[in-house]
């Protein structure tokens, strides 16, 4: 079942914050989803240490260490039982009456909840996804894990209109980011690239472990800018994230990405994922 934790407290019913929180009135706040495979809580200490590099990109200082946060992260899973589980992280700067600027001492509030999910079989991921392809009007602090996902979520309601499954961003001069909640990658001429890691895109775990996988399976790969028109030339596109593993995409606006089913390589690396997380 769902299980809540807000500042200290552990619930099972849906913990109530105030009306002048910060994360409510501005978005001013940070977060995580980690991912649990059979009882334990995948690649926790990369969570907790982007945590605290998105808190610290904005001002905001979190009230405990980075060993204690990963205690308390993983204590609450424990006491939730779910063996598969999205954990939810939420920080924001906390409660005061609305005014754009802060004070530095403010008490931030901690909000977590665990989740149940379904183990989705390999075969759920070969089927292949769908996009739709979004201008990436986003401002240039993608790289942190902020709650202001406006620009994400109305791009992910685009593609589900659209009858897709993710939106995959596109900036003014061409240049593909990632995905609404997801990193991106394409395979060309068997050579497999992602957008560098930097203040465009969020830095995906997942990506990070992929990037792994890749280069123990003797991938090439290179941290390398792609553009829109690369997508439809590209041999097999692939988004990444906690949630998404590793989504093979087969339709990117209306066309046909390589010849209509997940890759070659992008099997070799879904593979090679799955048997690694679980
Ligand atoms: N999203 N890019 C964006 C914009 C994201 O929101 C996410 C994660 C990723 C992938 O990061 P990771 O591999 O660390 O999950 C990339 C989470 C799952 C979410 O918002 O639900």
């Amino acid at each position: 079942a769902l299980l809540y934790y807000l500042d200290g407290e552990i619930l099972e019913e849906e913990p109530k914050v105030s009306a002048q929180d910060r994360g409510y009135n501005f978005g001013d706040g940070v977060y995580e989803v980690i991912r649990s495979y059979r009882g334990k809580l995948f690649a926790l200490e990369d969570h907790v240490e982007r945590l605290f590099r998105s808190a610290s990109y904005i001002d905001l200082k979190l009230p405990y260490s980075p060993d204690e946060m990963s205690k308390l992260i993983t204590d609450f899973y424990n006491k939730s039982g779910n063996p598969e589980a999205a954990v939810y992280l939420q920080i924001t700067r906390g409660a005061a009456v609305r005014n754009h600027t802060y004070e530095r001492g403010m008490k931030p509030v901690v909000f977590m909840y665990s989740k149940p999910l379904d183990d989705k079989p390999l075969s759920y991921y070969e089927g292949g996804f769908k996009a739709i392809t979004v201008h990436d009007g986003r401002w240039d602090m993608c790289q942190a894990k902020t709650i202001c996902l406006l620009y994400n979520i109305l791009a992910k309601q685009k593609a589900k209109d659209a009858g897709c499954d993710e939106a995959i961003f596109v900036r003014d001069n061409g240049e593909v980011t990632e995905c609404g909640s997801s990193n991106l990658f394409i395979i060309k001429d068997g050579i497999l690239k992602t957008h560098p890691a930097d203040n465009r895109i969020l830095s995906g775990i997942t990506r990070k472990y992929v990037i792994e996988v890749a280069r123990k399976n003797g991938v090439h790969f290179r941290n390398e800018i792609f553009y829109k028109e690369d997508l439809f030339t590209a041999d097999e596109v692939f988004m990444t994230g906690t949630l998404s593993e590793i989504s093979p995409f087969v339709e990117i606006d209306g066309k046909t990405v390589g010849n209509g089913k997940p890759g070659e390589i992008t099997l070799k690396l879904l593979h090679s994922f799955y048997e690694m997380v679980r």
